[in-house]
């Protein structure tokens, strides 16, 4: 967090709340995991949400939900799905992870389908699925292409069943740990401005993750900016592999000086375009992926498709607006409107018919693999601090498979919620020497930030922010353009210490915030990138542009005893018998069963 001078010494008034279970952030992990606590008898539990109930990230994941239901292809598994996970992860994913998840998948759908889930359904009404990128079988369950808004709505029904208490519009800036265990958590309320300090002996930290951190991304500007890696690395967690970045390959290639489609520029046309058949051309009208991936095609995984379509744009075959075309006009629009029903609205509201003309799509920041390291209950190596959902690294190593996430945020909120329940003892007590030490400066600095008259914009210092990770940690990396990226991001955190800012409840006060939880995981990615000197899954240094079986390993960062970073690397486990045995069968998707 940036600090403001001086900062006055008064005393700050604030709310105290005491729970049992502390649970930031309100899709569909935190929701999960409020839901197995409830089911598990834990009620002294708080979820808090920045925005109202409902309205979370997870609605704005569209393609699908993992898990090998075997719908179509009764020869899927689990093991086939984790081998998947991996070989797309390039084996730097933590397989018990990958495991824990892809083996509860099938329980966690039909369970979400008891919820009430409007899943897309066979004609026979099994659970449908459909073909996403590099898996070897159709195990992507899905809802339309409205999947994440579908299923927060089930968990949101659930929790509320369950009596789940729910605050909506609070912001937590900072977590109350020793560094060894957590107490708690404090933060803001978005609406009155007051300041609260949750007295809780555990927090589960489901607060989404950090690709908005780039100028060109899928999430909404006040989303996924960081805030869960951040509070973790401040109260002594490790961060690990912050490198790995997805980029999906079709975000929304748009003319931003129309400012009818401006607002859509980086927006996600989802991978389900093309898991329903939807083909790439260039502006020459190639089908380039048949030189780059002539098995998979379109539908290989995410970093292929999106290093395509970025060479083919360097290489000056692109359309205007920086991107390539993606075109299912081969469908007929009955079809479109019933598999692709938001993507079909979305276009048609600016005046394309998908079933009619392709649109043009360019890469985009989507996801970070990588996150807060937990065990595989979830928990960090701070006492009773846990990280799920996005927050959390260790199960999509160097890439994810599309419809990974939403299978994540729902299996580890269960892990979490299991291993939460077997301790929770009651409320924590954040001692007095924290109070003084850590709570009361930290309204301080708040206070000081608020309805400051500094020199800088907020909104201007963000845009440089996400310029700058974009033009230095963007697809193709190399050592002296992430050495700028340090050298620019030290400049932004100069700027941030004397920003112009509203009051609490402004939106520019959020921003600041939100700036710096930034620095840190902009830091961590720039240092990450720079320490991994090999290529792998969606990290590729045109300087080492090779996998090196030596980095089969993870990079976790460290607080320093004084300031900066400390990286240090970990060796990867080996995956089980049964998911090697998967491995060596070598199943692999067979993109022109969509032809
Ligand atoms: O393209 C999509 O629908 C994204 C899905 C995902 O990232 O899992």
């Amino acid at each position: 967090m940036s600090e403001r001078q001086p900062i006055d010494a008064e005393p700050v008034e604030y709310d105290c709340e005491d729970v049992s279970v502390l649970v930031v952030g309100a899709g569909a992990a935190g929701a999960r995991a409020a839901i197995e606590l409830a089911q598990r008898g834990v009620d002294d539990v708080l979820v808090l949400g920045k925005r109202g109930h409902g309205d979370a990230h997870t609605t704005w994941a569209r393609g699908g939900i993992n898990g090998a239901l075997g719908t179509h292809d009764p020869e899927d598994s689990p093991a086939i799905h984790a081998a998947d996970t991996l070989n797309e992860g390039h084996f730097v994913n933590d397989p018990a992870k990958v495991e824990t998840v892809t083996e509860q998948m099938p329980e966690r759908l039909r369970e979400l389908d008891e919820w009430g889930m409007a899943y897309s359904r066979t004609e026979d009404g099994e659970i449908d699925q459909r073909f996403f990128g590099a898996q070897s079988f159709r195990r992507t369950a899905f809802a339309g292409d409205h999947t994440g808004e579908s299923m927060l709505n089930a968990l949101v029904d659930r929790a509320q069943e369950l009596s789940v208490p729910y605050r909506e519009n609070v912001m937590i800036t900072k977590l109350v740990s020793d560094g060894d265990a957590v107490h708690g958590a404090v933060g803001f309320d978005m609406d009155t401005g007051e300041f609260v300090l949750f007295n809780a002996g555990t927090v589960v930290l489901a607060a989404g993750g950090h690709a908005a951190i780039y100028n060109r991304h899928t999430s909404r500007d006040d989303e996924n900016n960081g805030d869960g890696a951040a509070l973790a690395y401040d109260a002594g967690a490790s961060l690990m592999d912050m490198e790995f970045i997805q980029f999906h390959p079709t975000g929304m290639a748009v003319d931003e000086d129309d400012p009818e489609w401006e607002p859509w520029s980086g927006r996600l046309v989802t991978e389900a375009v093309r898991g329903e058949g939807g083909r790439l051309f260039n502006a020459e009208g190639e089908r380039f992926m048949e030189r780059y991936s002539p098995d998979q095609m379109e539908l290989d995984a995410r970093d292929v498709v999106a290093r395509a379509i970025a060479q083919e744009v360097a290489e000056g075959r692109g359309t205007e607006n920086g991107g390539v075309y993606l075109d299912i006009s081969h469908r007929d629009a009955e079809f479109i409107e019933e598999r692709l029903p938001r993507m079909y609205e979305r276009f048609d509201d600016l005046g394309v018919d998908m079933a009619e003309e392709p649109v043009e799509v360019a890469p985009t920041s989507h996801y970070g693999m990588g996150g807060v390291a937990v065990d595989d209950h979830g928990e960090t190596d701070v006492d009773g601090l846990f990280a799920i959902g996005e927050t959390m690294a260790g199960v999509h190593g160097a890439n994810r498979l599309g419809g990974n996430s939403l299978a994540e945020t729902v299996a580890y909120g269960v892990v979490a919620g299991e291993r939460i329940a077997d301790r929770a003892d009651g409320p924590g007590t954040v001692p007095d020497d924290l109070r003084e030490s850590l709570v009361e400066p930290h309204f301080r600095e708040l206070r000081a930030m608020a309805n400051n008259d500094g020199e800088h914009d907020v909104g201007a210092v963000l845009a440089d922010l996400r310029e700058l990770m974009w033009e230095h940690a963007g697809i193709l990396r190399d050592e002296a353009s992430l050495r700028e990226g340090l050298d620019r991001l030290a400049a932004v955190r100069d700027r941030a210490t004397d920003l112009d800012v509203g009051p609490v409840t402004s939106e520019t006060f959020e921003f600041a915030v939100d700036l710096g939880f930034m620095t840190v995981a902009a830091e961590a990615v720039l240092r990450g990138a720079l320490e991994r000197e090999e290529s792998r899954g969606a990290h590729f240094r045109t300087d080492y542009p090779d996998v090196d079986g030596d980095w089969r390993r993870n990079v976790h960062f460290d607080a320093a005893d004084v300031g900066g970073m400390r990286l240090r690397t970990e060796p990867v486990d080996e995956p089980s018998e049964a998911v090697q045995a998967a491995l060596d069968e070598g199943h692999e998707l067979d993109y022109h069963q969509l032809e």
